[in-house]
This record gives structure tokens, sequence and C-alpha cells, in this order.
């Protein structure tokens, strides 16, 4: 029925331009949902979200309500938030401990932390001779169809076939090696909760923007000019002549031309993915920078370390619902709720083993940029709900995305930005590609 409506999804994307029903049309976000979200692996949570046996973390897959659960041997389970009796939502709490067992809150059925039916009240009174029992799967409840964990960080694929999570992450996966390979542990720990906002407009626009280098100089202009202000004045009066990095993270919006912006480069790989290279100077000689360095290189051997810390990235998309920022311990994730509505998940991470001054760097950077009290993510949300009204209006049918077309260098399937093409709409043409490839089925 659907796929008769959308005769031909190629004649809403073409290279450089994507029609506007592709972020208004409720049947294409339908669409999008079984083709895209409810297919491909999707970004459930974080290990440590859930430490002890029994702990639940509710999370939303296309339009799929799921638990990510710890059973007692340790393993993590993704199942669909559904008792297989009469429907009832099994936790109906954003996160808790289950205890030994989900017990059903309607009429006490109970399951395995894996989903399987641990018992029915009175079940051989009531149900002998019926199809209903242990040995039926229908009584169990449903598992998502694959589950995967690279380096702490859970996925899920409600398909059973497709390509394996670190086939699909490829070159992406760099963000959590990023991640992790800067905890002296080699690890990170989640902070246990984290900013929900939901977005007035389609979930692409958020995405596209988040590989965007044009954009900042102009929407964080006024925030970022704001705080070089501030941050010349806190120099002036510092010993070192330094103001602290926090106003930094802030004054690079200001200080940071469209024209630096160019010198940075995006790298667009299969499946959407992109990666922009970084900008911002996040090894300051202070002495929590330095402390951090010793405990780094006594571990790792200045070698390593080197390598480490030398990993030149910013932001990393792993389309079609991440965005990471390694260096800084942060990640976005993309939960489509409706064609016009958005929910973002904003979480910080600790790197295991280092000083807490170094994650009181990654908290600052979280409230001052990432967090919805922070004018810069004022200014994106009021873009992004100002493109969805100007797109569900009739004054015009196309989105563009010429910027820089035909310089793009292709390297075996990864298209880099050319040299000084910094804001190249590259990483959205990236995106629209594997869009419509997923969109054909
Ligand atoms: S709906 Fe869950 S036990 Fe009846
Ligand atoms: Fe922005």
């Amino acid at each position: 029925m659907l796929q008769e409506q959308i005769p031909d999804l190629a004649k809403y994307v073409e290279p450089d331009r994507v029609r506007r029903e592709v972020y208004t049309d409720p049947d294409i976000f339908e669409l999008e949902m079984q083709r895209i979200h409810e297919r491909v692996w999707i970004y459930c949570g974080h290990e440590t979200q859930i430490p002890k046996a029994g702990d639940y973390y509710t999370v939303q897959l296309g339009r799929q309500p799921m638990l990510m659960v710890r059973a007692s041997d340790g393993k993590i389970h993704v199942l669909y938030n559904r008792c297989p009796h009469r429907g009832n939502m099994m936790c109906g709490d954003r996160k808790g401990n289950a205890g030994d067992f989900f017990r059903c809150s309607y009429h006490a059925w109970t399951f395995q932390h894996d989903g399987r039916l641990r018992s029915i009240p009175m079940m051989e009174s009531g149900y002998a001779g019926t199809r209903f029992g242990k040995d039926n799967p229908d009584c169990s409840m449903k598992r998502a169809a694959r589950v995967e964990n690279y380096r702490g960080f859970v996925f899920a694929s409600l398909a059973s076939d497709g390509p394996s999570l670190q086939e699909f992450l490829g070159a992406s996966k760099v963000a959590f090696d990023d991640m992790c390979d800067r905890a002296p542990e080699g690890e990170v720990e989640i902070v246990p909760n984290c900013f929900r906002v939901i977005q007035h407009s389609n979930w692409k626009i958020f995405l596209e923007n988040q590989l965007d280098a044009l954009h900042p100089s102009v929407t964080h202009q006024s925030t970022g000019r704001a705080a070089h202000e501030v941050e010349k004045m806190i120099a002036a009066k510092a010993k070192k002549g330094e103001a602290p990095l926090s106003y930094h993270m802030l004054s690079a919006f200001a200080t940071v031309t469209i024209d630096k912006w160019d010198a940075f480069q995006t790298l667009n790989y299969p499946y959407g993915h992109c990666i922009l290279t970084g900008y911002m100077g996040l090894r300051p000689q202070d002495p929590d920078t330095l402390a951090y360095d010793k405990i780094m290189i006594a571990k790792y051997g200045q070698k390593r370390f080197e390598e480490i810390v030398n990993v030149n990235i910013h932001h990393v998309l792993i389309y079609p619902g991440l965005s990471v920022q390694s260096p800084l311990q942060q990640l976005r994730a993309v939960r489509p709720l409706s064609v016009d509505r958005t929910l973002t998940e904003i979480w910080h991470f600790r790197l295991k083993g280092a000083p807490e001054a170094i994650y009181r760097r990654s908290l600052a950077y979280y409230n001052l940029v990432n967090s919805p009290s922070t004018l810069v993510n004022a200014d994106d949300l009021e873009n992004f709900w100002k493109c969805h009204q100007g797109l569900s209006s009739n004054g015009g049918d196309w989105v563009t995305f010429g910027r820089h077309l035909g310089r793009d260098i292709d390297k075996n399937g990864v298209v880099e930005t050319a040299p000084n093409c910094g804001t190249s709409e590259a990483p959205m043409r990236n995106q629209m590609k594997a869009w419509a490839e997923y969109m054909r089925g």
C-alpha cells in the first residue's frame, strides 16, 4: 500500500537536492521506520547503564519500545517491552531493576532476563491442553533479532539479516576507539543520566546539521562572540594570560571563522557515516592536563600516548542515529518520534582511571555546548524548527546540498572533501545517498 503511494523514490533524491516531502510526509516517515530504523544497527545504550543483574533501561528503536537488560550471567539482552499474554508493557519506568526475573503487573506471568517464559500462575489448571505454555516461543518476550556490543556500546538490529555491527560501523568505529583509548583503563563509564530534548522537526534535519561546518560561525556567532569577550577579560587578568579551556569551548564559535572551517575536512563513508576532522585545541598545558598526561604515559608509554591524544577528530556521525564527539566523551542519540518530532538523548562519559578534572572538562562541554540550557543548543533548535516550518510550506519543493559539488574526491568508496572545502555539503549528500539505498529496500 505504502509502496504504491510512493512509486518511485528516485524522484525524491537527486545527487545535489532532495524533495521537501522527504522531511514532511508521514507515509515516507513510516517507510523510513520500516526500512531504516527498524533494520539497521541502532545504539541502545552503554553497558555501564545496567551494571547489575536485573538492571534494565528502556529505549526506543524505530517505533518499537525496547528494554536493554543485564542477565545474571552478565550478558546483555534487548527485548521488546511487551508481555506476550495480553500485550501489557513490561516495564513502565524508564530504568530500574527487575529483580531475579520480570513479572508482568497485569496477571503475573514471569520471564527470565533473556525473555524466556518462567511461569504462568496456575498454568496447569488454566492452560492444560492449550497452545499456551513454556514450550511455545510465542509465550516468551520477543527479543531484538541481533544484539552486539563494541567496547561497551550496545547496539541492536531488529532485522535478522544485514552486515555485522563491525562491518556496519566500518571506519566510524574510531568514535568508540578514540573515546575509550583516551581512558587510562581503556574503558569509559556512562554518567547515568542524560538530557532529553524533543525537537519539533524531522530527524534528518538534526543529523544533517551535525557535520555542517558552514553553520557554526553564522548560527552560533553571537554566542561565540560574547564568550570571546569574556575570555579576553579573564585572560588579561590571569597569571599566565590564559583563560580556562571552558571559555575556548564557546569562543571557538566566533574565532573559528568560515575560512578556517574550510581548512578542515569531512570523510564520508558507506552507510551514510561521516567524520569531521578536529578543530579545537584540547591540549592546554595546565596542571590538570599534565597530570592526566603523566598517568597516560605511565600506562601506555610515550609513543602510544602521543598516538592516542593526537587522533584528530571533532565529530563522528554514525547514520542514522548517533552523533559522537569522542575527544570530549559526548554522544547524542537520535530517536525519531514522528515525521515532525525527534527525541535526542544527550549523554556524556567518564574516562576510567583519569583525574576528576578531566571529567569536569567533559561536563563543561556537555553543559556549555550540548545541553538544552546553552545558547548554542537553543540556536540550533530554533533553526531545526524553522527549517521544518519552511519545508512544510509551498514556498519551494527542494532542499539543496550543492556546496562544493563536483570537488569531492572518491577513494574506493570513501568520499573526502577536497582541500579547503571543509564547508562542503558532502556529508548531507552522503547521508541522502545512504537514505535512498535503504529506502529502495
Ligand atoms: S498482560 Fe502480562 S500477564 Fe497478562
Ligand atoms: Fe550548531
